[in-house]
């Protein structure tokens, strides 16, 4: 016979939930492609043609993931007027943080002062600054926290082979925060993502920490990647995500005052643009220039830069969509805060 038992409390959230603020952190040292190139066989003027990058920017060997986290998360706090006390989630995307435990999100929450927060990591590549809004937002409306703090971040410098032609060029560091809160309006549309894990060699490690200790610690493990696989990828699948992103918050792309892709690589951009037939009107966000492929940290980046810039206007409907090793990939469309 069943136990009598009694109903279980609902947890309430609110209606829908907005970005109300981002930040981000630059490091301060810009590495030109002439400099990548002292340790690959290569060019600036091929860099530029493949890439689309002129520079980018790498920490400082004593800047961690948490310091360049810590910082951003600073400016998108004040800038969102929301108290440490009230994030109720500090969610971390990031590939770069070198403990395998604790969460790099925990010291972050304490460095920040969010004592009434949980705190966790998400490994979810380029696409885990979206991964985390989607996140965020459920979270919000379920009722499990009020304010998420949600930050993209990478020092890939410390996991990608400065020698290796495939990755040196195009990886690089930085840190991007936002502050999602609780709506009457949505600010953050539905979500389309996914993983396709049988493609998970395409962008993985060189080998396991495991196989590092025990192959008598010779080659450190290193990002590697098959380029023209996901480039081929990217181009052909991501473009269906991101129309499909558009569809499923009802807009059309003529509506939208920002295109924010991950910043893979330009010319993946310029082909996903093609595909959508995004109108000539929507700014296009190209902080890959002069910032390289930061992964988790590439979209708030590029979002912050263009807002600052005046180039995209506040309150304006903007599509993200990051996508990266897994593979993995979501997308959406927001408010801009
Ligand atoms: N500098 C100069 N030449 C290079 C080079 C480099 N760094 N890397 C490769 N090449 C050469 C190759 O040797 C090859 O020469 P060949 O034609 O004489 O044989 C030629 O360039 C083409 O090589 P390929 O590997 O096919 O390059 P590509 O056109 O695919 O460009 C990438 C390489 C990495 C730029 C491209 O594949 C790419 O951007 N892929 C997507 C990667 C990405 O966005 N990753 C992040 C996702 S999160």
């Amino acid at each position: 016979m069943a136990t009598a038992r009694p109903a279980l409390a609902r947890s309430t959230g609110a209606p829908a939930a907005r970005i109300m603020a981002v930040g981000s952190y630059r490091p301060a040292r810009v590495v030109t492609n002439a400099e990548v190139c002292e340790r690959i066989d290569s060019s600036d003027e091929w860099i530029r043609e493949r890439s689309g990058i002129i520079e980018r920017r790498y920490a400082a060997k004593d800047e961690s993931v948490a310091d360049m986290s810590v910082a951003a998360a600073q400016v998108a706090l004040r800038r969102a007027g929301v108290q440490p006390e009230q994030i109720g989630m500090v969610l971390v995307a990031t590939v770069t943080h070198p403990y395998q435990t604790p969460a790099v999100a925990t010291e972050i929450s304490d460095r920040l002062g969010t004592l009434n927060a949980a705190a966790m990591d998400i490994s979810a590549a380029c696409a885990g600054f979206c991964y985390g809004v989607s996140l965020a937002n459920d979270m919000i409306r379920g009722g499990s926290a009020q304010y998420v703090l949600v930050i993209g971040v990478e020092k890939l410098t410390d996991w990608v082979d400065p020698h290796d032609r495939g990755t040196a060029f195009i990886f690089a560091d930085g840190a991007g925060a936002a502050v999602i809160g609780p709506s009457q309006e949505v600010g953050i549309g539905p979500t389309i993502w996914g993983a396709d894990g049988s493609q998970r060699a395409a962008i993985s490690m060189s080998q396991s920490l495991i196989d590092y200790r025990d192959n008598g610690g010779r080659i450190f493990p290193s990002l590697v990647m098959e380029g023209q696989q996901v480039f081929r990828w990217a181009v052909g699948e991501m473009s269906k995500t991101a129309q499909r992103a558009i569809d499923a918050a009802g807009i059309t792309a003529d509506d939208l005052a920002a295109f924010i892709p991950h910043q893979a690589n330009m010319r993946i951009t310029d082909a996903m643009i093609r595909a959508i037939g995004l109108p000539a009107h929507v700014p296009v966000a190209r902080d890959i220039a002069t910032t390289g492929n930061t992964s988790a940290a590439s979209i708030p980046l590029a979002m912050d830069r263009m807002l600052q810039d005046g180039e995209i206007p506040s309150g304006g409907l903007a599509l993200l969509i990051g996508f990266g090793a897994g593979l993995v990939y979501a997308a959406q469309v927001v408010i801009l805060p």
